[in-house]
Formats: structure tokens, sequence, C-alpha cells
């Protein structure tokens, strides 16, 4: 059973936080594959959410800025679109900066933020909750990624998923395939998904989004292993490591990398891990996408697109979906 608590009137925090044991378990896994790799989920400790903020703010980062112009400017649309009265559920919901426009707007019952850093999400939902009188928010500490991240007591009616920032694309296109399907399957036959997309664009600006030159995406990428040091004891050193991030326009892939500086063991565990010099260890992948691409993608889930919002710039785009049945 999930912990459950009531720390302000209407926000209860719901905690089904993975094991430290599963986490060892999850990372030598990734750690005993061809090439290695690191579920992006283990960014976002404290610090990689701090960091991650930060990179919401850079100016090289435009995915953050736009898709919030993209919803200031159509937020009355948007809302003239949804199921009045709904239960608004949001997939790594962060700082839930950008649904605050949203709760203005659709007014919905209740919020359900589900996110893997417990510190931001009690923030941000007890901040909610005390600005929203009349909202209820039931905060989901876990893991969005994985079937089971709702317990069937706080499901409400109509739903609305609403997952933005582009963290679709930090699925591969399988990956996204079934995660609209069990999303579709959330939402039910009357519920809706809002959904925020980046782009395919000029391979120049999109590196530049993920090489900042402060080096703060740097700084998050490194930051996953410090993050790996404390919850499984291992020993990475982190400055023998540096950060890649490279585009291939013919796939819409941008892909993130640990790249090592030197040949190194490292203890994760009871478990020796060896790492080539110059090997890379996988972290993260981001696809882009055309309006066509999305679109036939969430057709293979049994979602159909009926609205589309995007920027001068066709640089973002947020569409909203409806299973196809509805
Ligand atoms: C969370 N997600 C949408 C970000 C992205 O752009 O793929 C994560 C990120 N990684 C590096 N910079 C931002």
């Amino acid at each position: 059973m999930p912990e459950e608590k009531e720390t302000a009137s209407r926000f209860r925090f719901v905690d089904l936080h993975p094991q430290a044991q599963d986490v060892r378990a999850d990372v030598l896994a990734g750690l005993s594959t061809t090439p290695k790799r690191i579920p992006p989920k283990y960014f976002y400790d404290r610090r990689g959410s701090e960091l991650f903020e930060q990179i919401c703010r850079l100016p090289e980062y435009y995915l953050t800025r736009t898709e919030f112009k993209i919803l200031k400017g159509n937020k009355q649309e948007i809302a003239a679109a949804l199921p009045r009265r709904c239960w608004f559920i949001e997939f790594g919901s962060g700082s839930s900066r950008k649904v605050e426009l949203l709760i203005e707007s659709c007014d919905p019952m209740a919020y359900v933020p589900i996110d893997i850093s417990a510190s931001q999400l009690r923030g941000s939902g007890t901040r909610l909750a005390e600005r929203y009188r009349d909202l209820d928010v039931f905060a989901v500490h876990g893991d969005y990624t994985q079937p089971s991240s709702l317990p069937d007591n706080l499901l409400g009616y109509p739903r609305v998923a609403y997952f933005p920032g582009s963290s679709i694309g930090n699925f591969t296109h399988d990956e996204a395939r079934e995660f609209l399907l069990r999303t579709k399957h959330l939402i039910g036959h009357d519920g809706r998904l809002l959904v925020g997309v980046d782009k395919r664009k000029s391979p120049d600006l999109i590196e530049a989004a993920y090489y900042d030159a402060d080096g703060v995406t740097s700084d998050f990428s490194l930051n996953v292993l410090k993050h790996l040091n404390d919850r499984t004891g291992a020993n990475f050193a982190v400055d023998k490591f540096a950060h890649r991030a490279k585009y291939s326009e013919a796939d819409g892939h941008l892909a993130m990398h640990l790249r090592s500086l030197e040949r190194q063991v490292v203890l994760v565990g009871n478990e020796t891990i060896s790492i080539a010099k110059g090997e890379l260890i996988h972290t993260e992948d981001s696809f882009k996408y055309s309006f066509d691409e999305f679109e036939k993608l969430a057709a293979t889930s049994g979602l159909t697109c009926t609205h589309r919002w995007t920027d001068n710039e066709n640089l973002f785009m947020v569409l909203l979906l409806k299973p196809e049945s509805a």
C-alpha cells in the first residue's frame, strides 16, 4: 500500500518511490549492456531538478519559453477544447509552472502531479493547494515511465493527461507508443491528452540547446553520477567523465552520453564495472518530431489529434489528442 499523508487541507502525498535496492539493480543492469546505459530518471535528485530548472531558463534552451508562450497565447482555446471540471494528471510535473496557466483557464476539480523528485513534488504541490483553495492536489511520488504509476483510488472523471516539455521525446518511439497506449487507457473514452512536442529543426539550434555556453547542461549531465553515488554507494569519479550531446538529423534524435576520459573501474555495490577510455555511457534520448511523424505515432496507439497549437517560428507544438473511438 502506498503511504498517504495529508500535509495541507487539500494536499495529499502518495509515496510510490522505488527502494534503494531497486535503484542499484536497475543501474547495474544498465551498466552491463553494450553500450552502457543509465536511465534518465536518475538525473532528478534535488540538485538535478535545480539544474534542470536552470536549463529551462537558458537562452539556448528554447523549449520551455516557447511552450509557455504557446500555452499563454492559446489558453482560452485550450480550455474550451477540454472537458469541464476534469481531473488533471501531469506526468513529470517538476515545478508545475506551466500547469498553473491551465489551472486558471480550465478550472479542474483535481490536480494529480506525478514526479520522481519528492522535494519538488512537495514544494510545488503544496504551493498549488494553497493558491487554488478549491483544488484537490494528489501528489504522486513515483516513476511515470512505469505502468503502475497511479493508485486506482486516485482516479476521478473525466481525465486530462498533461505531458509537457517534450518529455515524450525522452522515450524511444516504441516506448512512446507504449506510453501513449497506457495513457489512452488511463484517460478513458471521454479523456484527453495534452502533450508538448519539440519539432525537428536546424541541427545547430538543437545541439546548442543541449550544449549551452555556461555548461549548465554539462553539470546536469554529470550530476547523475553524484546522485548514483549517493543512492547506491557507487564510487563514480565525476571529473573523469565529460558531457556529450549529438543530434542526428536523419533520425530526429538528440542523444546524450557521458564520455569516460580515461580507463577506469567503478564500484557499484559489490560489482566492479570496467570502463574504457573514450567509452560512452548513454544517459538520454531526446527525439524531435514533425507533426506528421507524431500524428502517425499517436495513431498507432489509437489516439487522434484534434488540435494543434504552435509558435511563430514553428519550433514547438502543443497537441490535443483523444482516443480514436471517442
Ligand atoms: C525533460 N526533457 C524534456 C529534457 C529534454 O530536453 O529532453 C531533458 C534535458 N536534458 C538535457 N537538457 C534537457
